[in-house]
């Protein structure tokens, strides 16, 4: 009997591939070669992706054998539940494996504004070492700040809980009722309330569809004038020409953006000529541990796929 076949659509940790390729046939097709995609899903039984594969009907009538599709990472935006749930296509993914990356790149982000550092390239005069620490006077520190969080779900509690040690006060909103034990010390408020006291906001809501545009122009008018504002959750979450116009209108505050919509930007994005924008290739999750983590997905597809398998074979 063949084994049954996984395809891997875009890159995953080596070992996690390796484990994988002992238990079953391994094909990776080449990214942007659509025929060999074509070949591949044609006898798929599962399929492991992450951010850039879109599963939606049109990809799963390619694979009529598919029975779980593996998402390596914690989005399902890119995942079309419903049309998988109508085939009987099991979908897993790695909800927790990257809150540490995230959590560490959010608040790299938030020093990286706060307090700016450029080491020391040559030996200096005493006049120039002077001058040079006169100058790098941070204007602000986090403590006596307000740290807003949109979303409370794992990656911004996890924030949210580093806000409350630095910064003394953190605030969240979500749509969901958060039990006070699961709080992580942050208080809750209503939306507008959140984007009118925060001194940093950072956005961790996920990707459904109604987020579209959640921060649109209204939104950006109540942030303060000097806000940081960070995005790393999903791109198309920001309204872009509406932040690029509060950016533009307000030169003291700044967005730092890990997430875009599409990706990667186009050159028109206006955000692209806007100073006070900092944008990133969607790197919150880039670190090796996580990058394993997420390959962690292999053995949630081992396990459907020889589940399924079992209870086949025992025609049920
Ligand atoms: C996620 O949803 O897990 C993140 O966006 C990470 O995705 P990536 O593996 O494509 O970086």
């Amino acid at each position: 009997m063949s084994r049954p076949r996984v395809v891997i659509t875009e890159p995953l940790d080596p070992a996690a591939v390796a484990w994988l390729a002992e238990r079953f046939e391994v094909v990776q097709p080449p990214a942007g070669d659509d025929a060999a995609l074509a070949d591949a899903l044609a006898l798929a039984d599962a399929l492991i992706v992450r951010t850039y594969t879109r599963v939606d009907s049109a990809l799963l009538e390619r694979a009529p054998r598919l029975r779980v599709v593996g998402r390596a990472g914690v989005g399902l935006d890119n995942i079309d539940e419903r049309a998988c749930a109508a085939r009987g296509v099991a979908v897993v993914h790695t909800p927790d494996a990257n809150t540490h990356a995230v959590t560490e790149f959010v608040w790299s982000l938030i020093f990286s504004v706060v307090r700016p550092l450029e080491p020391i390239a040559t030996a200096l005069t005493e006049r120039d070492w002077r001058s040079l620490r006169d100058s790098s006077l941070a204007p602000r520190e986090l403590a006596g700040m307000t740290l807003g969080v949109l979303g409370l779900g794992r990656i911004g509690r996890s924030v949210a809980r580093v806000g409350v040690t630095l910064m003394g006060r953190a605030i969240y909103h979500d749509i969901r009722d958060i039990p006070a034990a699961e709080r992580v010390g942050a208080e809750p408020v209503g939306f507008e309330e959140l984007l009118a006291e925060s001194d940093v906001i950072t956005i961790h809501v996920d990707g459904r569809a109604s987020n579209r545009g959640l921060i649109g122009a209204a939104a950006c008018d109540l942030m303060k004038p000097d806000v940081i504002f960070i995005n790393a959750s999903r791109g198309f979450v920001v309204d872009r020409p509406a932040l690029a116009s509060f950016l533009t209108r307000n030169c003291a505050a700044v967005a730092l953006l890990d997430v875009h919509d599409p990706e990667p930007i186009p050159a028109e994005d206006p955000l692209l000529s806007t100073a006070n924008a900092r944008l990133y290739p969607h790197l919150a999750a880039a670190t090796a541990p996580a990058k394993r983590a997420m390959s962690g997905v292999v053995e949630a597809v081992w396990f459907t796929l020889t589940e399924t398998t079992s209870r086949n074979s025992r025609g049920c």
